[in-house]
C-alpha cells in the first residue's frame, strides 16, 4: 500500500476505511473500544437508536454468505439513523456479468456514504476503496482480514479479563483459511497479549515469520495456561484439498471436547467467531458454558461497528476529536473526494 493511500485509512489521519487491523495504531483501537463502550449503553435503552448518522446512506455490499456480519453492520447503521441499502450477488446484475467495478458505480450513482463489502477474495474492499468516494468497510475478504470481527472479539475479551496486556490467547483450528486468525493475531498482539497458534502442521500458513507469535500443535499442553481459547470454524469451503484425515480425526486432536474444556483455568474465556461447527471444532455443551462468551460476540459486534461507522461517516475522522455521537442531530463531514486510483479489473478469482 503506498504511504498516501494508508493515509485514507483508519490510523492513517483522515479516516476514510477500515480494511485491515494493521491500518489502526495502538490508539485507534483505544479509542474505537472505547466509543463501542458508548454504543452498548446505547442498545439497552429501550429505543436503543441515535441521530448521529441521519441524511447518511451505507450500503451492504456481500459478495459471500453471511448472517451475523451482514445484519451486524445494517442494524449498525440502522440504530445511528442512516439510511441503508442492501446488495445481495444472488439477486443482482452480477449474475449477469457485471463487473464489481461497474457494480460500485451504479450503487454509487444513487449517493451512497460508506460501503460495507464481504467479498471472497482477498484485496477486494481495498481496490474498491480506489474506485469509489465512499468510505469501505472491510467485512472478511478471502482469507486476508475481518477488522470489524477482531475489535468486537477485543472489546468482549476486555470486558471480562480487563488489559490484555500479557495475556494469553491460543487461536485453534484452521489458521491457513482465516480472515478471522489473521486480524486477531494483528489485534491481540497490538494490545499485548501473548499469542499461540494451535493446529496440525497442515492447517497453518507456510510461514508464520511475520507475526510475533508461538506455535504449537499440542493443545492440551497449552490448555491450562490459557486466558483465552479461541476457536475456529473448520472452513472447508475454503479448502481445495483434504488437508486432515477426517472430521473426526481432527475433533480428536484439536476439537475443544468437554474433558479439555475442563482443563482451562477458572476464569478462561472460550470464544468462537460464529458460524460454529458444534461437535466438529467445539462440542456442543462446551459452546453453552457460562464462560463461553459466543452470543457476547455476536451482541457486542452491532457497538462495534456502530463506532466504526461513526467513526468514519461521522465527524469524527479524527478519533481523537470525534464529539459526542448521542448528541449529532446532523451529519458531520462529507468524506474526502478523491478520484479513482487506477483501472483495476477485479475478477472473481482469489488474489491469493
Ligand atoms: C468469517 O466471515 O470469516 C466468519 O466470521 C468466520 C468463519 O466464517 O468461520
Amino acid at each position: 500500500m503506498s504511504t498516501d493511500t494508508a493515509r485514507e485509512h483508519l490510523g492513517g489521519g483522515s479516516a476514510r476505511h477500515l480494511l485491515a487491523i494493521s491500518d489502526l495504531h495502538r490508539d485507534d483501537i483505544e479509542d474505537l473500544l472505547e466509543l463501542t463502550e458508548t454504543f452498548v449503553e446505547v442498545g439497552r435503552r429501550p429505543i436503543p437508536k441515535v441521530p448521529a448518522l441521519r441524511g447518511r446512506t451505507v450500503v451492504s455490499l456481500f459478495f459471500e454468505d453471511s448472517t451475523r456480519t451482514r445484519l451486524s453492520f445494517e442494524t449498525a447503521a440502522k440504530r445511528l439513523s442512516a439510511d441503508t441499502m442492501s446488495f445481495a450477488v444472488s439477486s443482482s446484475s452480477v449474475n449477469k456479468g457485471e463487473s464489481v467495478r461497474d457494480t460500485i458505480e451504479t450503487i454509487e450513482a444513487m449517493g451512497i456514504d460508506a460501503v460495507v463489502v464481504r467479498h471472497r477474495s482477498s484485496g477486494v474492499p481495498a481496490q474498491i476503496a480506489g474506485w469509489t468516494n465512499a468510505s469501505v468497510v472491510n467485512a472478511g475478504d478471502g482469507w486476508h482480514q475481518h477488522p470489524t470481527q477482531a475489535l468486537l472479539d477485543a472489546y468482549t475479551a476486555r470486558t471480562h479479563l480487563g488489559s490484555l496486556e500479557g495475556r494469553h490467547v491460543a487461536i485453534v483450528g484452521d489458521i491457513k483459511h482465516s480472515r478471522v486468525a489473521r486480524s486477531n493475531i494483528e489485534m491481540f498482539t497490538a494490545l499485548g497479549a501473548e499469542v499461540t497458534l494451535v493446529a496440525p502442521p497442515t492447517l497453518l500458513p507456510s510461514s508464520t515469520n511475520a507475526w510475533q507469535v508461538n506455535v504449537s500443535n499440542d493443545l492440551d499442553a497449552v490448555l491450562p495456561t490459557l486466558d483465552i481459547c479461541y476457536v475456529l470454524r473448520m472452513q472447508q469451503e475454503r479448502m481445495t484439498e483434504a488437508l486432515v484425515p477426517s472430521l473426526r480425526e481432527y475433533t480428536a486432536c484439536f476439537g475443544l471436547t468437554s474433558e479439555r474444556a475442563d482443563r482451562l483455568r477458572a476464569g478462561a474465556l472460550i470464544m468462537h467467531p460464529g458460524p460454529m461447527n458444534r461437535g466438529v471444532e467445539i462440542a456442543g455443551e462446551v459452546a453453552d458454558r457460562p464462560n463461553a462468551v459466543i452470543i457476547e460476540q455476536v451482541a457486542n459486534g452491532v457497538a462495534v461497528r456502530m463506532a466504526v461507522l461513526f467513526m468514519l461517516l461521522g465527524s469524527g475522522r479524527h478519533l481523537s476529536a470525534a464529539p459526542s455521537p448521542l448528541d449529532a442531530s446532523s451529519p458531520g463531514d462529507s468524506p474526502t473526494a478523491d478520484g479513482p486510483a487506477g483501472d483495476v479489473d477485479v475478477s472473481m478469482e482469489d488474489a491469493r
